[in-house]
């Protein structure tokens, strides 16, 4: 059970507001038929990067790692031509949010609680997203990694959360679709939802969710 005295609902960015694989299907008919894989080598290359880097006791930008990671994928996939490097750099910083975003983020903010991000974006990243998307009036906080250099599933990031809200981590909500990252949030101490849309197997298994769910339009309705 989520913890009935939830005072925050904090979500991850980049895969759970915000589609990461907008950018390519923005360009799809341009990127060919390899667009799908270029995808996920660019995404897992991103978030392979956060880990090295802090693994090894290092900090580079996540915009950095976002470039870098593409740069990769286009080694990696030839057959998708490098004219579409700044438009694809372009889209992810205006990513589409998914469809059930506004309509969860308004739905909790009218149940008391206090809305924020917490994610590996760097804060331009993150400014940027949550404008294009207009989710800014439902924030209470954009929080990122950017404040400790560190990443994600590092603790000290997800006490961002706690340091902001001034609350223990057991009276706040976190919802990641990325299983590690909801394995992160649940050893932290967080409430934490996995919102696994692309029904993805279970991982972790010795550090479960509080809560699996579809979509993110299912939270207003559980008893948080
Ligand atoms: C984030 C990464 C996990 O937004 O996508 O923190």
């Amino acid at each position: 059970m989520i913890n009935v005295k939830a005072q925050a609902c904090v979500f991850d960015a980049y895969g759970t507001l915000f589609d990461v694989h907008a950018a390519i299907a923005r360009h799809r008919a341009e990127a060919g038929p390899d667009a799908e894989r270029f995808s996920e080598i660019w995404r897992m290359k991103q978030l392979e990067y956060s880990w090295t880097l802090t693994l090894a006791g290092a900090y580079l930008d996540f915009w950095t790692l976002t470039e870098r990671a593409l740069d990769y994928a286009f080694a990696r996939v030839p057959s998708v031509g490098r004219a579409l490097r700044p438009k694809l750099l372009e889209a992810y910083l205006n990513l589409d949010a998914f469809p059930d975003v506004s309509e969860t983020l308004t739905a909790l903010k009218a149940r008391g609680l206090q809305l924020a991000i917490l994610s590996n974006g760097s804060p331009q990243m993150l400014a940027a997203a949550v404008q294009a998307s207009g989710i800014a009036a439902s924030l209470n906080a954009v929080l990122s990694v950017d404040a400790v250099r560190v990443y994600k599933p590092r603790p000290p990031v997800y006490a961002l959360v706690t340091d902001r809200f001034g609350i223990p981590a057991q009276q706040v909500v976190f919802v990641s679709s990325n299983r590690w990252d909801v394995m992160g949030a649940a050893s932290f101490g967080f409430n934490a939802a996995w919102v696994n849309r692309g029904r993805m197997p279970d991982e972790y298994p010795d550090v479960q969710p509080t809560r699996v769910i579809a979509t993110l339009a299912e939270l207003p309705a559980l008893d948080l």
